[in-house]
């Protein structure tokens, strides 16, 4: 029978909150995850969004869809012939499926190695009792814990002229389960769903529409990455429209209609078989008890944290998405650790200042640290180095020459500021940038170490070298 009284509960198996339990078991405290996701077969899945319905799913289709599209158009150069090309749907999303429940199901055998007491269900903080918090699941059990960790992640935000109905109008749980290419697809939102998700279905054969409200492109992304992301998105024909103004939203049977003002007040009108809504997500603490327990929530919803992601109640810690920072999945287990080494007395590190953003579009764009117009405004003095990967011997055997990588260096120190990358491998690359910033590097640190040759991290050497103007391959 299952012991109710625990040393930590944790609300929430996605990155956040296994990674936290798993981390405190590691450590010797008696913990149990509380969490209420059914997967795709309608069976309990752990893993949260990230592996049922986000990071995971959405990287093996891209994988899929980008082989498919170099199949059709890259490998001839190669030499590689290949007559009627074909996709199955089925097959495609079965192997996302498979993914999927291979790594959920590693999360349950993950549990259970630990000893960390899973349960199904959904948490409500309920109140404290002296020392211990009770907490409610799904309305039936109680438990007891000295302390608990709420990691309850995000949901999709909806458009407010429709609901999502998981069929015509799709958040990213749907857009991941086309059962065919539709013919045409609208995306409302170019963030990064709709480029990862609008690449998808792009490579496989729809006509894509991508209605932006903003008349900026990826504006948490340096400008010049943002700018030749944009040349290239729309060489490929995705078609972004920015300043977009959704109006009304109908739907028959066959198709959705979407009214729209463009940026010059045109009002337009767009018919689609599918509708992507992808405009940001919210956090998630609905039927959590907040307010019964007095947790306090920020202006956005999100639960009020420290540095430590500690909350405004005794022993109440809050990770991931449903507190402030980036909605990314390793930010997510990096503070589910540092939570986990804290209640058990250690020295929790609570410096997330170089996590690192990843878009996986082709080319892929990462950066971490500060952009060039961020360090502007900051009115730091600073210096630059690019260099394309062009001129890089491995880039060009690979057939894919796109794109730059970019250093930022304060002007004076030489300490790296930023770096950021479009092309080839960016996803790999950008770590080569995380170490360098957390050991505090400067870009003559990078400039002075030896790559491997041909390899594309050259072009990371070489941009170090561009900052002092000393480039041998340009
Ligand atoms: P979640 O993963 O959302 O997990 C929260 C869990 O808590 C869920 O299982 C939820 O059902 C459960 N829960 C909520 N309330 C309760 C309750 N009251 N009781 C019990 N359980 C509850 N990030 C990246 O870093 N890289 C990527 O490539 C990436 N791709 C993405 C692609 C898509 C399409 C999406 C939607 C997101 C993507 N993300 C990516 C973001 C990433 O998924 C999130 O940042 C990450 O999942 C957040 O982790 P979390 O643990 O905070 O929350
Ligand atoms: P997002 O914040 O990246 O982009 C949302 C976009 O929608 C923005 O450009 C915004 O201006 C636009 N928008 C908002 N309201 C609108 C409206 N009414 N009409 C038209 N456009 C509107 O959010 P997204 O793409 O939904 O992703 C959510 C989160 O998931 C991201 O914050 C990201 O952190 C995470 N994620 C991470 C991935 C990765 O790391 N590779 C992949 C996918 C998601």
């Amino acid at each position: 029978m299952m012991s109710n009284l625990f040393d930590v509960v944790v609300i929430g198996a996605g990155p956040g909150g296994y990674v936290a339990a798993i981390r405190c078991s590691q450590l010797g405290l008696h913990t149990a995850c509380i969490d209420d996701l059914k997967g795709e077969n309608g069976k309990p899945s752990l893993g949260g969004t990230c592996l049922n319905f986000g990071c995971i799913p959405s990287k093996a289709l891209l994988e899929s869809s980008e082989n498919f599209e170099r199949l059709k158009h890259d490998f001839g150069s190669h030499g590689i012939g290949a007559e009627n090309v074909s996709m199955d749907v089925q097959k495609m999303l079965l192997r996302k499926g498979k993914i999927v429940s291979d790594f959920t199901m590693g999360i349950a055998q993950l549990f259970k190695k630990n000893k960390v007491v899973s349960i199904h269900g959904s948490a409500s903080l309920l109140g404290r009792d002296g020392d211990l918090w009770r907490i409610g699941i799904s309305g039936s059990e109680e438990i007891c814990s000295k302390n608990v960790i709420i990691a309850t992640g995000s949901k999709s935000r909806n458009l407010q002229q429709v609901q999502t109905d998981g069929v015509q109008v799709v958040d990213n749980v749907g857009a991941l389960n086309f059962s065919d290419v539709p013919r045409r697809l609208v995306i409302v939102g170019a963030g990064v769903i709709g480029l990862e998700l609008g690449s998808v279905w792009r490579r496989l054969g729809s006509e894509v529409t991508v209605l932006e409200s903003s008349p900026l492109f990826l504006s948490a992304a340096d400008e010049q990455v943002a700018k030749e992301a944009l040349r290239v998105f729309t060489k490929q024909k995705l078609s972004i429209h920015f300043g977009a103004q959704i109006g009304t939203v109908t739907q028959t049977p066959e198709e959705v209609t979407i009214s729209w003002r463009n940026s010059q007040g045109e009002d337009q009108e767009l018919n689609t078989e599918k509708l992507i809504v992808a405009i940001g997500r919210i956090p998630n603490t609905q039927g959590l008890g907040a307010d019964s327990v007095g947790l306090k929530l920020d202006s956005a919803g999100r639960i009020e944290v420290d540095e430590y992601c500690r909350t405004n109640l005794p022993c109440m810690f809050a990770v991931g998405d449903v507190v402030r920072g980036p909605m990314l999945a390793h930010k997510a287990s990096e503070e589910g650790v540092m939570v986990a080494e804290l209640i058990a007395g250690q020295v929790g590190c609570g410096d997330l200042s170089f996590v690192p953003n990843v878009i996986y579009t082709a080319p892929e764009i990462a950066w971490v640290g500060k952009t060039e117009q961020q360090v502007r405004t900051d009115g730091i003095a600073y210096k630059t180095g690019k260099f394309p990967f062009l001129a890089n011997g491995r880039a060009r055997a690979m057939g894919d020459t796109g794109g730059f990588v970019k250093i930022v260096a304060d002007a004076e120190t030489d300490r790296i500021l930023g770096v950021h990358i479009i092309g080839p491998m960016a996803s790999e690359l950008i770590q080569l940038g995380v170490q360098a910033m957390a050991f505090a590097a400067s870009s003559e640190d990078l400039a002075r170490m030896v790559y491997a040759h041909p390899s594309l991290a050259e072009v990371m050497h070489e941009a170090a070298l561009a900052v002092d103007s000393r480039t041998i391959h340009i």
